[in-house]
């Protein structure tokens, strides 16, 4: 059985730890700066050190779930454990180039990258995933991993900055859409905890819509001519919307670029 160790068990480290030992096909390890973060997964059990490096020595495949600036110092401490060829380190940090982890990493060592989503926590996360040429053998027990909390794609390295802008930040966009839409309804009159509703069974049947057809499909099956949402549609393209989500997505993608410091 393979033996991951996850390096920060907040909000994406956590998630896919819940997730893998339910499947009970790992042998999982976690560390944390923070002891009481450990606790939930202890009682899954879980193995769990406040020692990033203890946590690396006992593990193979090591996930590095910390913040972009946190990377270096942890890579760092847990260089010695590289000596072993056959371990690998996947980081899911924005930002934070193969190049610039291997600096503090023996050379040779196998080095992924993974850009999930939050969606993760509840089993739909989209994630995307690169090596480098000594860890193209460790990708399909990471891709594997990473299906265990959704969908999984290759993506070149130099995408990476761009994916993240789309789908690592995608879940705050929506979210941002929602709470404009029920905002929207509540200021037509609808009961807020309605608005929700209504909003929320939206999106999600949309997001199944658009497994089976083009946006542009579905956006023709809805808008009839002359109709409600043509007319909306012509209010939130001439305030900016589409506009502003390319504006977005730009200046994301640009503020991953600077991440890696
Ligand atoms: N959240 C998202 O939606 C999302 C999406 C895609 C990718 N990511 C990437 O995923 C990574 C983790 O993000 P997150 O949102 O899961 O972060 P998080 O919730 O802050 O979890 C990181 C955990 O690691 C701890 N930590 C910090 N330094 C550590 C160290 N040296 N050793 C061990 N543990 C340490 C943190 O403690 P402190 O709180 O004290 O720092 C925290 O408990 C980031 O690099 C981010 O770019 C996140």
């Amino acid at each position: 059985m393979k033996k991951v160790g996850i390096i920060g068990a907040g909000k994406i480290g956590g998630s896919l730890l819940l997730r893998l030992a339910e499947s009970g096909g790992f042998d999982l390890g976690v560390s944390d700066i923070h002891p009481e973060q450990l606790r939930p997964y202890k009682q899954a059990g879980v193995r769990t050190t406040s020692s990033n490096q203890e946590l690396a020595e006992t593990s193979d495949l090591i996930i590095a779930a910390v913040k972009p600036w946190d990377v270096p110092g942890v890579m760092e401490e847990i260089s010695p454990s590289f000596r072993d060829d056959n371990k690998a380190v996947t980081s899911v940090a924005a930002g934070v180039s193969i190049a610039r982890i291997s600096e503090s990493l023996p050379q040779g060592t196998a080095i992924l990258r993974v850009m999930p989503n939050v969606c993760a926590s509840v089993g739909l996360g989209s994630a995307v995933v690169t090596s480098n040429e000594a860890g193209r053998a460790a990708l399909p027990t990471v891709m594997d991993i990473f299906r265990h909390v959704g969908e999984v794609l290759e993506l070149p390295e130099r995408l990476f900055d761009a994916a993240t802008a789309l789908h690592g930040s995608g879940p705050a966009y929506v979210a941002l859409f929602a709470d404009a839409l029920i905002q929207a309804g509540v200021r037509e009159g609808i009961p807020r905890d309605v608005a929700r509703r209504l909003v929320v069974g939206t999106i999600g049947g949309t997001a199944v819509l658009l497994k089976e057809r083009s946006a542009h499909q579905v956006r023709d099956e809805v808008m009839t001519p002359g109709g409600t949402t043509a007319a909306a549609f012509v209010a939130m393209e001439k305030a900016g919307f589409v506009a502003a989500v390319y504006d977005g997505v730009e200046a994301a993608t640009e503020q991953a670029r600077g991440l890696g410091g």
